[in-house]
């Protein structure tokens, strides 16, 4: 069943206040629900309310037990008659959390019970308006045994702790905030907590605690600085204090997702909290900042102003990526962070929205909410703040978001709405932008720069396409902001250039004029992704090289050195030799930064990776692809052989040291050492090898096993085995040794995949392991993509068994199957038949049926 959003009404019957009173067990937990119901508007229909398996043992309308029945296709809901305009309603259900294998409701990790109800979770608590526009105030209590559950946690503040009898206790929280359902929360077992405080800007002071399982407390520093660094940054920054006396996190193994906003009770996967040197990277490190000031900045951004309804997803959390983006940005090196999220939005969104899953920012339907978690709706949607932020400036854009804020406080509201406030605070006009929210595809832009000889006048010609996506077979032009600037080749420096502009795109073809130059100018063009658009320019010989060592905005300098390797691998991948010594030249050129910014150069100097070159390939060669961008590394690895050297052998970090410049140092370090594995030197495996024995901490560890495990040394098993027999006690470490050797580029890679589905220490009951596994695996392209189709099948065999445990992250799992339509035919082929493969399995999920489906034939 599809849901559309201009179905959308206002719910028929409200929910205000919820207690909630939990007699909690692993295999059995006992909810007594008492809401309070009130008639939205005159009607006389019944109250209808959403449920999932949790039918009441008992149902009372003020205090009578009343007679209720099942409504929906797929009994979706509840259906009960009530007399009068307003009600107390009484539900009771029994749930077993230990066979919650979904991880959605309330369910069991380890002995721990923990809730997750984004989207649609509620209602297998207890049949609800589990919709986002029905604000209701909670209070709950929770009674369980002392010994299993110390630990008794809820939204708001503890009012009241005490005993029970038979070595019970019992604990009732209140959230004042009023809140949607899907912000609910509860957590209960043994656990630890990491306390600590903040003095908020007016000077009221907040608990802070980090719990987790005993034995995890030195690894939640870093959470902790980081959950500070953002509150501080949320008040100086947007102007929003935290607004309750404690806020607390709780971190768990088993997680569909990364973490959950909930409301003053943050549940994480214990993946973005737990960080020491020895067992997390730099990059690790850098995902619990991010982590961590996501879900902080949803308090706001959320929670106080919440959404009308799914289709409006993007409205909180396109907003707040923009938002712990930005916070990154601040924390850290502002063109590193802007270069990481560039990569991501290319890898992760561009396929999505040039495939058949596309769909636009705010989606016009949907038939499981679960699946519009995408790289569209977080990422593309951040990218639509930050080009909203480009065209006010920053001020304006504080006034604006101040006034969304002060408009919007206690609401559930629309992504219109939100550029409603824009427009009116940022004093900005988007009446052609809002295009981006329900126009889906990445827009082409086509420069071209024509210079006059005579007159030295340079024109840039812009034109612009939208491809076709499904259901939306034409496009209009859309209105793209592109910061530009013109310099002139024959300085040597960026220094005396025109000012940048900021171009305004916004119809089909557009000429701007950009001054006089006595000979064509180099155009910087797109600089700092000023927005999420393929670019097409026609280039001069010469002007990639000098943008990359010249241009002042560092995102161009980057980019123009990747598209210069691009230029070289595709011309070598159809044959042509490509023009390597350039190539060397120009890296060898941006190596000369290393000392000054080494992240910058470390991200720089990679070669883009086998998925971004097949998306610039009209008919994706996975195998081409692999050989080629192999070969160049290579010869990259040899002619500058000394340098790599030099920075792998140079200063050895202290892995303890975060700054950004150890950090920087580390990841080039890492840079290095892969290029020297490439040139094939014969000690590169031996260094790799010493650099992971003598690591003194996990970035240096991982970057030398990743480096073993691509190539074929008898040093890459006593690598994989040593690092196994010291970590496999610990679940996340455990994870990157199953991740590094999915990844690993070898023809072997889908028979080491099976073989270690079959490990001992491999579950699917745990979703950071199928992710390490397979995720891992169907990002590598060459790999997955093996002609005989090992690959596909691999990938098909586990969206099928996961399926029956865990649709959520099953259907995750599917896209990569949905991209037949870049390859070849025989690829085509084999990719179909899994597809449909799926689809022919007796009792699919909505989440896999939809996502498969879509896929073979969207
Ligand atoms: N709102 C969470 C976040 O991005 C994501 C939770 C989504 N969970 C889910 N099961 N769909 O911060
Ligand atoms: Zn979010």
């Amino acid at each position: 069943r599809t849901i559309r959003r201009e179905d959308y009404r206002p719910p028929d019957w409200l929910i205000d206040t919820v207690h909630l009173d939990f007699d909690l067990g692993i295999t059995e937990t006992r909810v007594v629900a008492m809401m309070a119901l009130q008639r939205n508007g005159t009607h006389d229909r019944p109250v209808r309310l959403d449920a999932d398996g949790s039918w009441p043992t008992a149902l009372r309308v003020d205090g009578i037990a009343t007679p209720w029945r099942k409504d929906g296709e797929g009994d979706e809901a509840l259906i009960v008659a009530v007399p009068n305009a307003s009600a107390e309603l009484v539900i009771e259900t029994r749930l077993t959390p230990d066979q919650n294998s979904q991880l959605m409701g309330l369910y069991a990790s380890g002995g721990l019970l923990c809730t997750q109800c984004e989207a649609e979770g509620f209602r297998r608590i207890v049949p609800f308006v589990d919709r986002p526009d029905n604000l209701a105030v909670y209070s709950v209590r929770m009674t369980g045994d002392r010994s299993a559950f110390p630990v008794l946690l809820a939204n708001g503040e503890c009012v009241e702790t005490g005993d029970a009898e038979d070595g019970r206790h019992f604990a009732i929280w209140h959230d004042p905030w009023p809140k949607p359902s899907y912000l609910f929360a509860l957590v209960a077992g043994n656990l630890v907590a990491n306390r600590d405080s903040f003095k908020t800007m007016s000077g009221k002071t907040v608990d802070l605690a980090i719990y987790v399982r005993d034995g995890d407390l030195d690894r939640t520093g870093h959470a902790m600085d980081s959950l500070k660094r953002a509150m501080r940054w949320d008040e100086e920054t947007y102007g929003r204090e935290y607004d309750l006396p404690v806020f607390n996190i709780v971190a768990v193994d088993d997680f569909n997702m990364g973490a959950m906003e909930n409301k003053g009770l943050n549940i994480f996967n214990t993946k973005y909290i737990l960080a020491d040197s020895d067992t997390a990277t730099d990059l690790d490190y850098d995902g619990v900042e991010g982590v961590v000031a996501h879900e902080y900045f949803h308090n706001w951004s959320g929670n106080r102003v919440t959404c009308r309804d799914w289709f409006q997803l993007s409205l909180k959390e396109g907003f707040t990526v923009y938002r712990d983006q930005s916070f990154s940005a601040d924390m850290g090196s502002a063109t590193v962070k802007r270069i990481e999220d560039v990569r991501i939005l290319r890898a992760a969104q561009f396929p999505e929205d040039s495939g058949p899953l596309a769909h636009p920012v705010r989606p016009d339907s949907y038939q499981e909410i679960s699946n519009f978690y995408t790289a569209t709706v977080y990422n593309k949607g951040a990218e639509l703040i930050r080009m909203m932020a480009t065209l006010t400036g920053p001020e304006r854009f504080r006034a604006a978001t101040d006034l969304y804020f002060d408009r919007h406080d206690g609401e559930a509201a629309t992504c219109e709405d939100f550029v409603r406030a824009i427009e009116d605070g940022g004093k900005v006009d988007l009446d052609h932008f809002r295009l981006w929210y329900s126009q889906a595809g990445t827009p082409r832009v086509k420069a071209r720069l024509a210079h006059d000889a005579t007159s030295g006048e340079a024109v840039l010609h812009l034109d612009q396409s939208v491809p076709p996506t499904p259901g939306q077979p034409d496009k209009k032009p859309m209105a793209i902001p592109l910061r530009v600037k013109a310099f002139d080749i024959a300085a040597n420096s960026a220094e005396g250039a025109a000012e940048e502009q900021l171009v305004d795109l916004d119809t089909g073809s557009q000429s701007v004029a950009l001054g006089r130059f006595s000979r064509p100018p180099a155009l910087s063009i797109n600089r700092g992704f000023s927005a999420p658009v393929t670019m097409e320019i026609e280039r001069a010989p010469g002007e990639l090289a000098w943008l990359a060592a010249n241009d002042d905005d560092g995102f161009a300098r980057y980019e123009a050195l990747q598209q210069l390797m691009v230029e070289t691998l595709v011309a070598r991948i159809g044959g042509e030799a490509g023009d390597i010594d350039a190539l060397v030249a120009a890296i060898t050129e941006t190596l000369k930064g290393a000392d000054a910014d080494p992240a910058f150069v470390a991200e720089a100097v990679m070669l883009p990776s086998e998925a971004y070159l097949g998306d610039q390939m009209l008919v994706v060669d996975p195998q081409a692809i692999r050989d080629v961008r192999r070969d160049v590394q290579r010869l990259v690895g040899q002619k500058l052989a000394p340098r790599w050297r030099a920075i792998q052998s140079g200063t050895a970090t202290d892995h303890a040291d975060v700054s950004p410049l150890a950090k920087g140092q580390r990841r080039l370090r890492g840079a290095a050492l892969a290029y020297l594995m490439a040139s094939g030197e014969a000690d590169a495996a031996d260094i790799a090898f010493a650099q992971f024995e003598a690591a003194g901490g996990m970035t240096d560890r991982q970057s030398a096993l990743l480096a073993l495990a691509h190539g074929d040394s008898p040093l890459r098993q006593r690598a994989l085995d040593a690092f196994y027999d010291r970590f496999h006690g610990n679940p996340l470490v455990l994870d990157k040794w199953f991740q590094i050797q999915a990844w690993a580029m070898r023809d072997d890679t889908p028979e080491r995949v099976a073989e270690l589905a079959g490990h001992r220490d491999f579950t699917l009951a745990n979703p950071n392991r199928v992710r390490a596994l397979y995720g891992a695996f169907a990002g590598n392209q060459a790999s997955f993509h093996r002609a005989d189709g090992a690959g596909y099948r691999l990938i098909a065999d586990l969206v099928i068994a996961l399926d029956a445990k865990n649709p959520q992250t099953a259907a995750r799992l599917v896209p990569p199957l949905g991209r037949w339509r870049r390859f070849d035919d025989a690829r085509q082929r084999l990719m179909q038949a899994e597809l449909r493969r799926i689809l022919e399995t007796p009792g699919l999920s909505k989440d896999v049926a939809e996502q498969a489906g879509k896929s073979l034939s969207g």
